[in-house]
């Protein structure tokens, strides 16, 4: 009998190893949370909580997890993308918008695609040339562009099946979130609101790239006519023209289908510039700017808002994750929205009506004193505005969490984010002094100035940047645990039913920590930083938990990175009990003698640095201190420095991403920013001289303060 049985069994799994799998539906879709091996979409299932349902790694054994493979790419430029897996491979996306797929339990490249987007528009990136991952809808892919394009990929072969333009090439959007997509539709936002653009989000026809519709998120000229009625009321909470600058309200992020109410939640971007003052004269909320907005998916047409920051004065933007979950609230389950975004409040809202039921700061809160319940509005504090007089705001214009995804699991019931406590000096630009350079960072304010940023030094020194992975309980409204980093800008989280969340650190560690108490179970040294979501899946049997691992993001960007080692490419890791495979080593790199000092006066110099903050900085890193995936200007190599000038002027190096910015700086201007950056390098040189390899963990810390803690470590080691 036995004997008889064998062959059978031998046909069974052969036949379900040649069956492909079901393409992915609305039906897979919805069932996600119970899709235990896959991980089918940007936040795992419509309810974007993160939360993988596997528990064969847990708190008993994640001390025995191993890397099992990793894949590496062929740079080292921003990374931020969450994989997708299914039915075995993995399928992600890398800098400039390419996507590839893997073998997920091998790491063997099964295809890459590259829609080779033109090298100029990485100007107009704000946080560099990164892509947060793709969605999946009936064996295609959908990738979202730098350049405005939503690309529908064969999932199978990795062909290209339809492309549309999402936006007008010649306005400074981009396109750096994962689409999202249901009942047939891929829903798609983009960027840019610094660089003047007015956001809105669309839906496309899954099958043929067709637009289904579009909605604004802000209005535009009263004067062209309005495209619907929420437009109408929105414009009447906004004041001057700020149509001029764009205004804002771009939706980078979170986009988020509720198949329960059938609505489509959209997380709105900041004002642009950020000082409402030059953007809204006279006042007014400036709808929808940094709300939720509810959506028809099928019309996208306006169901309802919460405006989360009225008359955002600090690139505060709502783009942040949109998680939903069903909470135990005041003795009955509520349908609610989590929302912890860069105003650093954690914000509980009734998903069926826009109710706000909490908002308690998880964060340093400094510009908002508490949210007035019985109006759902924040109460501002005096000062803070920095109305004339410069004010140190807390969370700073990156926010108390920003992109890094975070988890929410219904096991423990706490939400895990990855906080960013800091704060920034605003130091407003008065109307009349503002100059607005479309196609460049605009904000309306100066980020640093001389005298003022020594008045902060001291408030800045006295509450230092920190980062923690928090557990939030929402049904108590506070902090359950919270675990300490030694560097800010750290990753996205992940939770699991084996009792655990995973998230990954600027300073190249993977950690494993217990779910309910916050205990550190395991660490892996990835050799560079671990800023995007991990996943989980299961291939061939097993669990895996997988990242990518690189830098990405404004953040890292501006605050150089805290180890010593040229920083590998990107690369994806996946992990698993038993898992035996090495990276090969790293190097320490040298660093070359800076050339002599430009013979250039003091104030011009103090020019040189102002004019680097503003225009080079968010991708060389502020006060010129690089994160290792662009060039470190204070090692340059003296080719560099021979052709400084037609490098930034000309163009020399727009095939590799470095704008040319003829059309903002002149020669004498270039000339005072090389002088700048010639200085840095002494500085840093004697540094090095003092603290060796060190020095760059000294360099790191100090991030947006950078001269300030170099102040601090010379007065305090000598
Ligand atoms: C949008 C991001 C971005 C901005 C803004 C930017 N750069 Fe670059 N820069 C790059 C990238 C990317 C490279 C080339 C990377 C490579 O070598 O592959 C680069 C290269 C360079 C290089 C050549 C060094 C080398 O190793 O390639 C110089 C010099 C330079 N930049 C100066 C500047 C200056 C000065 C500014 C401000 C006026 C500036 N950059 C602004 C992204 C940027």
């Amino acid at each position: 009998m036995k004997y008889r049985a064998f062959p059978a069994l031998v046909i069974a799994l052969l036949a379900s190893l040649s069956t492909t799998a079901a393409p992915v539906s609305q039906q897979r879709l919805l069932s996600a949370d119970s899709d235990t091996d896959n991980w089918l979409s940007y936040g795992r299932s419509y309810k974007e909580q993160r939360f993988s349902p596997l528990s064969e790694v847990n708190t008993d054994n994640v001390g025995e997890l191993g890397l099992a493979w990793y894949f590496e790419t062929d740079t080292h430029l921003g990374l931020e993308t969450t994989p997708l897996v299914i039915d075995g491979v993995m399928y992600f996306t890398g800098a400039w918008s390419t996507a590839y797929a893997v073998n997920a339990a091998t790491g063997e490249l099964i295809w890459s695609f590259d829609p080779k987007v033109p090298r100029e528009k990485s100007v107009t990136a704000c946080c560099g040339v990164v892509n947060r991952g793709l969605a999946a809808w009936e064996n295609k892919l959908f990738l979202g562009t730098v350049d405005g394009r939503l690309i529908a990929i064969d999932q199978t072969s990795g062909k290209q099946i339809w492309s549309s333009q999402t936006t007008d090439p010649d306005q400074a959007y981009s396109i750096t979130g994962a689409p999202r997509v249901a009942k047939g539709k891929v829903f798609i936002g983009n960027g840019g609101s610094e660089f003047g653009t007015r956001g809105y989000v669309s839906a496309y026809d899954a099958d043929n790239g067709e637009m289904v519709w579009r909605f604004y998120t802000i209005p535009g000229n009263p004067a062209d006519g309005f495209e619907n009625d929420a437009m109408e009321r929105a414009a009447k909470t906004w004041n001057g023209e700020w149509w001029q600058y764009g205004g804002g309200g771009t939706a980078w992020d979170a986009i988020v289908y509720d198949p329960e109410l059938d609505q489509l939640y959209i997380g709105v971007g900041n004002g642009a510039p950020h000082n409402r003052r030059i953007r809204s004269p006279g006042g007014g909320d400036n709808l929808y700017l940094s709300s939720v907005l509810a959506l028809n998916p099928d019309t996208g047409e306006y169901l309802w808002h919460y405006q989360e920051v009225p008359a955002d004065n600090w690139d505060y933007t709502a783009s942040q994750q949109i998680t939903l979950a069903d909470i135990p609230w005041q003795g009955e389950q509520r349908k609610v929205i989590l929302h912890a975004p860069k105003a650093g409040f954690v914000y509980i809202i009734d998903r069926a009506n826009g109710e706000l039921l909490s908002a308690e700061p998880f964060t340093t809160v400094t510009w908002a004193s508490h949210y007035d319940m019985d109006t759902g509005r924040p109460v501002e504090n005096e000062g803070q505005d920095y109305d004339g007089k410069p004010a140190v705001v807390y969370p700073s214009a990156i926010g108390g969490h920003n992109w890094q995804p975070m988890a929410y699991s219904p096991q423990t019931g706490l939400l895990y984010i990855p906080e960013l406590d800091m704060g920034m000096p605003f130091d407003e630009i008065k109307g009349p002094d503002y100059k607005h350079l479309k196609r460049h960072f605009n904000t309306g304010y100066k980020l640093t100035q001389a005298d003022a940023s020594q008045r902060f030094t001291q408030a800045l020194l006295k509450h230092l940047p920190k980062s923690h992975l928090l557990a939030w309980d929402p049904a108590k409204q506070e902090v359950a645990w919270k675990m300490p980093h030694p560097y800010i800008h750290n990753g996205g989280v992940l939770a699991t039913a084996g009792g655990l969340v995973f998230q990954g650190t600027s300073d190249g560690r993977f950690l494993g920590v217990r779910a309910d108490n916050g205990e550190l179970l395991w660490t892996f040294n990835t050799q560079n930083s671990v800023l995007p979501g991990p996943v989980s899946y299961r291939a061939n049997g097993e669990q895996y938990i997988a990242v990518a691992v690189g830098r990405g993001g404004a953040l890292t960007m501006n605050t150089g990175k805290s180890f010593p080692t040229e920083n590998p490419n990107n690369r994806i890791m996946a992990f698993k009990v038993g898992g035996s495979a090495v990276l090969p080593p790293v190097t320490v790199p040298d660093r070359p003698i800076p050339p002599p000092s430009l013979a250039m006066s003091d104030a011009d110099v103090e020019e040189g640095r102002q004019l680097f903050q503003r225009f080079c900085s968010r991708c060389h890193g502020a006060y010129a201190v690089g994160d290792g995936s662009i060039p470190d200007l204070r090692y340059l190599e003296p080719i560099w420095h021979e052709n400084f000038e037609a490098v930034v002027l000309q163009g020399l190096m727009e095939k590799a991403g470095m704008p040319r910015f003829d059309e903002a700086l002149d020669r004498e201007q270039v000339e005072k920013i090389h002088a700048y950056v010639i200085e840095r390098a002494h500085e840093d040189h004697a540094l090095r001289q003092e603290s060796g390899w060190f020095a760059d963990a000294k360099n790191a810390v100090i991030d947006v303060f950078a001269r300030f803690m170099a102040w601090v470590i010379r007065t305090t080691t000598s």
